[in-house]
């Protein structure tokens, strides 16, 4: 990016921030500086700062919260949104959120105005376009089956639009949020009357259970790797010959990868700063002052294993920015 794009853009943009580290945005708390970083605080500043980046040829990355988000160590050399609107409210049984909303939050308001169905989002960090975009989910739920709409910016039509549920394509960590250029403001979900004692006692267990499973307290980015979701049980022969396979996993026809890599012992190893979390395999954490350098030798460290000795291939859960 030249010096006159940068001038270019804070002109429009006189908040944007120059040289922002965004290790001070990401919950792994890794990454080199954006370029150029904007907060935006509602829908039309974003599409404005989108528009304006696509003018002036600018490459624009928008994110959340940065929880599952690894910047690389020299950083992005264009701008970085955020997409700070974190308002959401209850209507009826239908909950409007801006992309913005912290996940948690909602789903702890939801609960509370005795709505059901979405309990299980408590404990997931992160904004509601971000779970949006990699159709989060844990302990039986999952976007997909919340979210009836989805408000978009479309960045090559230069156009707002509303995408049913059947149009956003989401599978097992996947939308088509993903793979388009297109920019999430805000999702309408439609839950379940219920009751806001029992959803707020199952929010509870869920706290519960995750603290119980996985490492809290520390600074990570989710899991890093999607679990390893096969069609044929052919492509489990080499881990068949070596380990046993909860029925769950088999019945669910989806390996955790977190278990594939605690079979192999791998929980505990550590490159630099980072390490493969001691409480559950398939959160890379730092320390303190790791690199990004050092995740991803530890993440290929991983691949390389679980490949060779597995025969399996882990992707990658984790968004990469600045690689
Ligand atoms: N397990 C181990 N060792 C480990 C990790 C897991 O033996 O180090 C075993 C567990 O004991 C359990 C099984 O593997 O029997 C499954 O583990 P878990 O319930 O933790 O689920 P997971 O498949 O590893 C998925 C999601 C999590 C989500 C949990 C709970 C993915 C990649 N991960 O993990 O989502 O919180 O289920 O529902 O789909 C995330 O996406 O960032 C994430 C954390």
């Amino acid at each position: 990016m030249t010096e006159q794009q940068v001038q270019d853009f804070i002109a429009a943009f006189p908040k944007a921030r120059r040289d922002e580290p965004m290790a001070g945005h990401t919950l792994l708390k890794i990454g080199g500086p954006a370029q150029i970083y904007l907060v935006a605080e509602n829908s039309d500043d974003l599409i404005k700062a989108v528009e304006t980046a696509k003018r002036l040829q600018i490459p624009h990355y928008v994110f959340g919260a940065g929880s599952n988000l690894l910047v690389s160590d020299r950083g992005f050399d264009g701008v970085v949104i955020q997409s700070a609107d974190h308002s959401f409210a209850i209507q009826g049984q239908t909950l409007t959120a801006a992309a913005g909303a912290l996940t948690s939050l909602v789903a702890q308001s939801a609960a509370k105005a005795g709505l059901t169905g979405f309990e299980w989002a408590a404990g997931i960090p992160g904004t509601m376009g971000g779970a949006v975009c990699g159709n989060s989910g844990c302990f039986g739920g999952e976007m997909k089956d919340v979210v009836t709409s989805v408000e978009v910016y479309d960045v090559e039509k230069n156009e707002r639009a509303t995408l049913k549920n059947e149009d956003c394509r989401f599978a097992y960590r996947d939308s088509r949020f993903k793979h388009e250029p297109l920019i999430i403001l805000g999702v309408v979900l439609k839950l379940n009357a219920g009751s806001a004692e029992t959803s707020l006692q199952k929010i509870e267990e869920t706290l519960k259970k995750r603290r119980e499973t996985q490492p809290h307290g520390q600074f990570s980015a989710g899991c890093m790797f999607k679990n390893f979701a096969y069609q044929d049980e052919s492509a489990l022969k080499k881990l068949k010959g070596q380990f046993e396979i909860p029925e769950a996993m088999l019945k669910n026809k989806k390996i955790s990868a977190g278990w594939l890599i605690d079979q192999l012992g791998l929980k505990g190893t550590k490159i630099g700063q980072a390490q493969v979390s001691p409480a559950h395999g398939n959160f890379l954490i730092n320390l303190g002052g790791a690199r990004a350098q050092d995740v991803i030798a530890l993440s290929s460290l991983v691949k390389m294993k679980v490949r060779d000795e597995l025969g399996i291939l882990l992707e990658d859960e984790v968004q990469l920015l600045g690689f």
